[in-house]
């Protein structure tokens, strides 16, 4: 039985129905699971286990490379399975759960997740379970749509679950690139000099001992809902092309610009098919997520080469991706998120990124995860490793949002996740604000001017103009900083009559 999925003889005696792997997996452990963005995630032991628990109450510490699809962090939450939940999310449920206090969740870069595990700075994971296509003679595992946190995983669990996945095909085998850069304090560099470097193995090895049982399943990814571009997000995207066209002319840039990373979100996606229509060639990515975008740009030649940590792609692109495989091949690389997320490559290569901003304040702070300073959305990803060490940081909003009633520009952000310092440039869809070699009061003005809706322009300069008859290097008016939270609070929209 599935010799061509298992092909160390020895390990087959292993297979077991999902139930009975979940039976692995009791109250207070701490489980690992693969998937990153919806991609490569366990579809048939975390599913099972939140039946389980339904039945037999427990509550474990769930550690992903990020978010799971299928639902499944709504149906452990449902079956009140979870306490502590890391490194990022995006599920109504959970998030619902997380806000009201029932799960604790840290929100972490993650490009540190792995850092975290292997420094012993959290306790020590139980249970991985890791979707795999393939098991090798030697017992290393070749990954499926993504790598994410499951070489880390498989390396520190004391026990490991794998969900062969016979709906991957084998034509992904060979996509993928392995490597660990060792421990501190003798780790070596991460040898990557393009987009297309390979340094390691196509497949994560692993201790045989360690696996205590195989699940076979045939459950495809969960497909991510990309929505169309709409009038603003194209805006965005042409302010953006523009803006690329003009660091081209200057020299500053030559026509293939340096490698791009796109955040999640529909505006991000929408930048990025802006390109195809755009002068700009021979592009590459290093990124975490590769969307529909990416295999857009691929098609279209614009693009030669995207390396990231997962695949996630609509319905429709899913079935046309992977059905002729073979296409793409020499073309993308899978990576451990702590290689394609880490600030060393980043750097050296000289990483364009391109982030999505939940708001941003005239001073160029962005809050990528608290609603209102408060309430998690999704958590900051892979934003912060990329705006901190990229070439060109760039952050991408709308300026209104909830029928124009929050402005997504504000005096002072409600929580921070990237500073200042660590943002080149903000775009709206009213235009782009170049923050490089600005002081505070000259990035105001700018944002101000180009960026801030028509209907909050006049408030916010306004706040500025009398934060700025206080004085400061930064200036403020801290009793009504937050206030527009208030405002929108007692009256239902962000614009006061002024
Ligand atoms: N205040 C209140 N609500 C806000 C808001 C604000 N300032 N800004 C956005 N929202 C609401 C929107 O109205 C929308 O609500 P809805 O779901 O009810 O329609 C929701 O938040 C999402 O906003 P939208 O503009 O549609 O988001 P997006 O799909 O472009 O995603 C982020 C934006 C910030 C949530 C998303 O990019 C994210 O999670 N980023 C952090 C992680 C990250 O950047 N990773 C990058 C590496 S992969």
């Amino acid at each position: 039985m599935y010799k061509d999925r298992i092909l160390n003889a020895e390990l087959a005696q292993k297979l077991m129905s999902s139930e009975k792997a979940a039976a692995f997996i009791s109250d207070k452990m701490v489980v690992a699971s693969s998937g990153f963005t919806k991609a490569g995630d366990s579809k048939a032991v975390l599913a099972a286990l939140a039946l389980k628990a339904k039945v037999d109450p427990l509550k474990i510490t769930l550690i992903t490379g990020a978010s799971l699809g299928h639902d499944t962090d709504a149906a452990l939450v449902n079956a009140d399975a979870l306490s502590l939940r890391l490194p990022f999310q995006v599920d109504r449920v959970l998030r619902k759960a997380i806000n009201a206090g029932e799960v604790l969740f840290i929100d972490q870069h993650l490009g540190e997740t792995a850092n975290l595990l292997k420094a012993n700075n959290f306790p020590k994971i139980d249970v991985a379970i890791i979707e795999a296509i393939r098991i090798n003679e030697d017992g290393s595992i070749v990954p499926t749509t993504s790598v994410g946190n499951s070489a880390s995983f498989a390396e520190l669990a004391d026990k490991i679950i794998i969900e062969i996945n016979t709906k991957v095909p084998f034509a992904l085998c060979g996509l993928h690139d392995i490597f660990s850069t060792g421990e501190y304090p003798n780790r070596t560099e991460i040898p990557i000099t393009s987009a297309s470097t390979r340094i390691g193995t196509t497949s994560i090895p692993l201790d045989i001992s360690k696996i205590i049982g195989i699940v076979i399943t045939e459950i495809v990814d969960s497909p991510a809902e990309i929505a169309p571009p709409e009038a603003s997000t194209s805006a965005i995207s042409k302010h953006l092309v523009n803006f690329f066209s003009e660091e081209v002319k200057k020299g500053n840039l030559s026509k293939s610009l340096m490698p791009l990373q796109a955040g999640i979100g529909k505006v991000a996606n929408a930048v990025l098919t802006g390109f195809i229509d755009s002068e700009f060639e021979n592009l590459t990515m290093y990124s975490e997520v590769l969307q529909d975008s990416t295999f857009d740009l691929l098609d279209s030649g614009k693009m030669l080469f995207a390396s990231g940590s997962s695949i996630t792609v609509s319905e429709e692109y899913y079935e046309s991706i992977f059905s002729d495989f073979d296409k793409y091949k020499d073309k993308i690389v899978l990576r451990p998120q702590d290689i394609s997320n880490a600030a060393e490559v980043i750097r050296r290569l000289g990483v364009i990124s391109i982030n999505t901003a939940l708001e941003c304040d005239i001073y160029g702070n962005v809050n990528s995860t608290h609603v209102g300073g408060t309430d998690m959305m999704n958590g900051i990803g892979g934003s912060g490793d990329f705006a901190r060490n990229s070439y060109l940081s760039i952050f991408v909003t709308q300026s209104v949002t909830k029928n124009n009633t929050i402005s997504r520009i504000v005096p002072m952000v409600s929580h921070t996740d990237h500073t200042e310092h660590d943002v080149d440039i903000i775009v709206t869809e009213q235009g782009l604000a170049d923050l490089r070699g600005l002081a505070p009061r000259q990035r105001a003005l700018t944002i101000i001017k180009n960026c801030v809706h028509p209907l909050y322009r006049e408030q916010m300069q306004d706040y500025f103009d009398r934060s700025c008859e206080r004085g400061g290097h930064t200036p403020h008016l801290l009793e009504e900083a937050f206030s527009w939270y208030q405002i929108l609070k007692e009256t239902g929209t962000m614009q006061k009559a002024l």
